[in-house]
């Protein structure tokens, strides 16, 4: 069974306006309450694409409740710690007529590194094999940057494969569990570098740094430019079609792509085409939603791949 984590997942809510003027009381046209997260993200993709998995999340408080309450009714397989504080609430204001948006994002909430730990023994008590464990996103306040590496080591434990997406500190310690795979966007790649990474080369030559430490698989995501994959066997860019600049969830959309490959062991380059068809398929559905599979066969033909030298 494939097993994502979420720590740090949010209710979303958002007012449709006709149209954001300021000053004024307005009355919003429809309120749209959808849960987020990363690790959720990576279960809708691959549930969308008829692969099963595990959302693991800490959830707490009244607007926790709620976001469950939805995830249910979506149908995902739930695995929740509850935790003390409240689940963060994210308000986003659409103007229907001027197309404006506004996205005010509130801090998570504090968490404590025993509400990890009951994360901890879930992992190490699953009933299903953890084939695979997806960690994705920031870590909430108040946990140790470790978190990740902890996780890591007990899936890793377990006979579980790891995915690791995140960035910064929580990212510097994950590594050091030797996930098989990573995949920074380039700015994550370049905080973990300590420097810009300029060119294919430097990329390259930085990743060859990644995987000496025991990571198999670096994919640098690079927006609209596509990706780039690296193994110790070989090296891969990938190129997208530009859709448009709506790209939410078009990262976890990729990782959960890749997840679907790798556990049926297709070949790189297979499981690379399959994680830039599913950012691509997100990117292409307008709206909220993420990969879907009308989409995924739209997106398919249209990414391409190139072997590059790796010296
Ligand atoms: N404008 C775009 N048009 C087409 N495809 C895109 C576009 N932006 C991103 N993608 C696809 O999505 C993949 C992931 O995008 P990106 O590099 O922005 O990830 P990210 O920064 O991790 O995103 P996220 O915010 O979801 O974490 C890219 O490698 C590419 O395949
Ligand atoms: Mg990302």
């Amino acid at each position: 069974m494939i097993y994502t984590v979420t720590l740090n997942p949010t209710l979303d809510i958002t007012y449709v306006l006709e149209e954001i003027s300021y000053d004024e009381s307005v009355k919003a046209l429809e309120v749209v309450k959808t849960p987020g997260g990363k690790g959720v993200n990576v279960s809708r993709v691959l549930k969308a694409m008829g692969t099963d998995s595990v959302t693991m999340a800490l959830i707490g408080g009244f607007a926790g409740a709620e976001a469950l309450d939805l995830l249910h009714r979506e149908g995902l397989i739930l695995q929740i710690v509850r935790i003390e504080a409240n689940t963060r609430t994210n308000v986003i204001v659409l103007g229907r007529r001027n197309g404006l948006e506004l996205v005010i994002r509130a801090a998570g909430p504090p968490v404590e590194d025993r509400e990890i730990d009951r994360i901890s023994d879930l992992i190490m008590q699953t009933t299903r094999v953890p084939e695979m464990i997806v960690l994705s996103g920031s870590l909430p306040r108040g946990v140790d940057n470790d978190a990740y590496y902890r996780l890591a080591m007990e899936g890793k434990s377990r006979g579980a494969k790891v995915i690791l997406d995140s960035g910064g500190k929580p990212l510097r310690a994950g590594i050091k569990a030797a996930p098989l795979l990573i995949k920074p966007n380039l700015a994550e790649l370049e905080e973990l570098a300590g420097c810009e990474l300029e060119g294919r080369r430097q990329i390259l030559d930085f990743c060859g740094d990644l995987l000496s430490g025991g990571i198999e698989i670096v994919v640098v995501s690079l927006g609209r430019e596509g990706a780039m994959l690296v193994t110790g066997d070989v090296a891969l860019k990938g190129t997208v079609p530009f859709i448009d600049d709506d790209t939410v969830g078009a990262g976890d959309s990729m990782v959960a792509g890749m997840v679907m490959g790798l556990t049926r062991s297709l070949p790189m380059e297979e499981v690379f085409h399959m994680g830039l068809a599913c950012s691509v398929a997100t990117v292409i559905n307008t709206g909220p939603g993420l990969t879907t599979r009308e989409t995924y066969a739209e997106a398919f033909p249209q990414i391409g791949i190139e072997q590059i030298s790796m010296v």
